[in-house]
């Protein structure tokens, strides 16, 4: 049998502050397959972003470990494998709108060179769907915060990853710009991408195939 996209197995992260530990995960077990769109709810603090950090490779786990179509990874994977739209968004400024966008079709080794014009077709493609096509040519900092966020998820989905791993994709969006990215989303999962969202938000629930809670460090 096909083994789950991603797979966390006894996951343990504790943080050390100077006030005591905070077991943040105790033992977390978590499998998606391809195609599987999660959404993982839990209050402010409960490790959402922690999980995530863990899942992408960006931390290590205390104990456990994670798997990538059965494989453990060691350190964080390719972008074209597993793509993060971080909580913090982590653009960089220096670059355009579109050059963020474009940058992991750039940077993939795994597949031939792509032209110049199939990286501007996609890169058009997303800003458009996610109604931020006019602003290709500006800099991140010139951009409100809600459209930051809908570059950061077109760059984690550009390169079209495997494993697709948002941190509160709709948190700063209004009632208008939610539906697309919640469409795009859902199109990750359809064309085959195992897809996390971490998420306080209902509208995204309802598109999940299946919804987790973070609860004192295991998923519930
Ligand atoms: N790098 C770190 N060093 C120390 N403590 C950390 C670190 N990252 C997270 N924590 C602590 O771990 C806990 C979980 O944090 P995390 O950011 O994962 O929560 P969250 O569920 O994503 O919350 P939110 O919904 O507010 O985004 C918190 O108590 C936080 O203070
Ligand atoms: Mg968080």
């Amino acid at each position: 049998m096909k083994p789950p996209a991603l797979e966390a197995l006894g996951l343990r992260r504790k943080f050390t502050h100077p006030s005591g530990d905070v077991e943040v995960l105790r033992g977390l077990e978590l499998r998606v397959a391809a195609g599987e769109l999660v959404t993982v709810s839990g209050r402010s603090g409960s490790g959402k972003s922690a999980l995530l950090a863990l899942l992408s490779g960006f931390d290590s786990p205390d104990d456990g470990s994670i798997l990538l179509d059965g494989v453990p990874i060691a350190g964080a994977p390719p972008w074209h494998t597993c793509a993060v739209l971080p909580q913090a968004l982590g653009l960089a400024t220096e670059l355009t709108v579109a050059e963020n966008v474009a940058l992991p079709l750039r940077l993939r080794s795994d597949i031939p060179r792509l032209s110049r014009s199939a990286i501007q077709a996609r890169v058009t493609e997303l800003l458009d769907e996610l109604s931020i096509g006019e602003l290709a040519d500006r800099y991140p900092l010139e951009v409100s915060f809600g459209q930051q966020q809908r570059v950061a998820l077109a760059r984690a989905v550009s390169g079209r990853p495997k494993v697709l791993l948002t941190d509160e994709p709709t948190a700063h969006l209004d009632a208008a710009s939610t539906p697309a990215v919640l469409g795009l989303l859902r199109r990750c999962a359809e064309e085959g991408a195992a897809v996390i969202v971490a998420t306080h938000d209902d509208l995204v629930h309802k598109i999940a195939d299946r919804r987790v809670r973070l609860l004192g460090g295991v998923l519930t």
